[in-house]
């Protein structure tokens, strides 16, 4: 008999008929009743055994995390909280799971540090089921919102001579056995003879490559794995992330962040609608978590009230200048000011700033936008008219309460000869980038694109805390295990 998803008994099937169900023992009470999961949901079906006709050595093998399959009869439900149950007339074990063995102790609470050992179990809690399935639904949103708006959807290379950022974060790639890498007097890798001859590394962004094909076919967007070897280790950075990065000819920094604004809304909104039940639990761990925290640390708002908030409010849009005139004048706790760095135009801002900005100031998103030329990469559009000294360029940073930047873009600079020189000034070698500088010769436009982190965003939809636990398996300095 064809097995049925728990979610669609769930929800969908008429009850007195016979089912089967597949999945994990959750829970097993009182020799009689199952919880069992099978990921279709955060949600577990009850299976009410007849335990006085089932063989002992069945009802031992019932444990925590055993694959079993039940046939029976869809009933409603006497207990609370659940629709139906099923009347279990035939069990099967299809895999034991010993539970003394079983590194995930539920009843123990299993905090998030030590599921985060445990990858490759900690999926079949409730928690990272529900972060899981949320996250997938956000993909699909991400491909969604941008195939239904016109959008194609380009592959750009993981291994890449380019270092699109130019801020030298770049894991090398090398072809060679470790001991017959070449190595130079002092005995390190010599990474000129590389990848076949050639130096390349991980790629840290596929905007380069992105704008030659919005050079052509007018939108695109990348959804891939982008990698930074910059050391740090904090709740926000992963060494192995997800990026989405849309490219648009003829879009200047404007309508970028509209695209910027619409995109994220339509996918909190996609998820809002599909993911009630995740996001639902979800919910209730953040305020079990925020009990702990005192009360001035907690959050004003709930998780779903936060992603309705972003949906119902224009994020605002603020100058990095007015915003460093409004950081000198702030006050950010009772005793001390941002006396420090920020007082000088032209520093970068750091993130107590962002979120200074965000959830102190503003309270919303804020598009902080046209930041000093010397602070950002390469190939943002320099502003005209500004004063010397106080160059811009038309950058923008979407800072989001909780995360800080979620989204760096920028228009870019289309004029052959300004981004020749820019580069000169940078030391970046003309003959490393021939390519990305034929767009500028070849049918050069105003065009603009950002780059999402996709792990940040599901950050901000599922309420966890540390962006290791919105990741299958998180690649930081700590976490390469798997
Ligand atoms: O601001 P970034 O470095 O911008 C770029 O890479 C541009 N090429 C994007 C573009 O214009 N097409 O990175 C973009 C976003 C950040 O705002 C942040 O959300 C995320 O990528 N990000 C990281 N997420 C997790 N771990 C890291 N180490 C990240 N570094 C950046
Ligand atoms: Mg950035």
């Amino acid at each position: 008999m064809k097995h049925i998803k728990v979610n669609d008994l769930l929800n969908n099937t008429k009850t007195l008929q016979e089912v089967t169900a597949k999945g994990w023992v959750r829970s097993f009470r009182n020799n009689q009743f199952i919880a069992l999961n099978d990921g279709s949901t955060i949600n577990n079906i009850q299976c009410v055994i007849d335990f006085e006709n089932t063989p002992e050595e069945t009802l031992k093998r019932i444990t925590t995390s055993a694959a079993i399959s039940v046939t029976g009869t869809l009933n409603e439900s006497q207990g609370k909280g659940q629709s139906v149950e099923i009347q279990v007339t035939k069990i099967e074990i299809l895999g034991d799971s010993d539970a003394e063995k079983y590194p995930i102790q539920l009843r123990n609470k299993p905090s998030l540090e030590f599921l985060r050992e445990q990858a490759h179990l900690r999926v079949r809690t409730n928690t990272f089921s529900a972060v899981m399935r949320v996250r997938s639904t956000l993909s699909f949103a991400v491909h969604q919102y941008f195939q239904e708006n016109g959008f194609f959807y380009v592959n750009t290379p993981i291994v890449t001579g380019s270092d699109a950022e130019g801020a030298g974060e770049m894991f090398k790639v090398t072809s060679l056995p470790f001991d017959e890498t070449p190595r130079n007097a002092e005995g390190k890798v010599d990474y000129k003879e590389d990848f076949f001859g050639k130096e390349t590394n991980l790629t840290v962004s596929g905007q380069l490559e992105a704008e030659t094909y919005a050079m052509a076919l007018g939108q695109v967007y990348t959804f891939g794995p982008t990698f930074r070897a910059e050391n740090s280790n904090t709740s926000r950075h992963l060494a192995e992330f997800w990026m989405i990065e849309p490219e648009v000819a003829f879009n200047d920094l404007d309508a970028n962040m509209d695209l910027a604004e619409d995109f994220i809304k339509h996918v909190i909104k996609y998820t809002l609608e599909k993911c009630e039940d995740d996001l639902k639990f979800l919910e209730g761990r953040l305020l079990d978590e925020e009990k702990s925290k005192p009360q001035a640390e907690r959050s004003e708002m709930s998780l779903l009230e936060k992603l309705n908030f972003i949906l119902d409010n224009n994020f605002k849009r603020v100058s990095y200048t007015e915003a460093i005139d409004i950081l000198k004048n702030s006050t950010p706790n009772k005793k001390k000011k941002f006396n420090y760095i920020i007082n000088e135009w032209g520093a970068d801002l750091q993130s107590e700033h962002e979120r200074f900005l965000v959830e102190k100031h503003f309270k919303c998103p804020v598009i902080l936008f046209d930041y000093p030329a010397n602070i950002k990469a390469f190939y943002m559009r320099l502003n005209e008219n500004t004063e010397p000294g106080k160059e811009t360029v038309r950058a923008m940073d979407i800072l989001f309460p909780g995360i800080g930047e979620i989204v760096g873009g920028s228009q870019r600079e289309e004029r052959l000869d300004v981004l020749l020189e820019k580069m000169k000034n940078l030391g970046i070698e003309e003959e490393e980038l021939w390519w990305y500088l034929d767009t500028r010769r070849f049918g050069t436009a105003v065009h603009s694109g950002f780059g999402l982190g996709f792990e940040r965003l599901v950050l901000f939809v599922t309420g966890m805390t540390n962006i290791r636990d919105v990741i299958p398996f998180p690649r930081t300095p700590q976490n390469a295990e798997f």
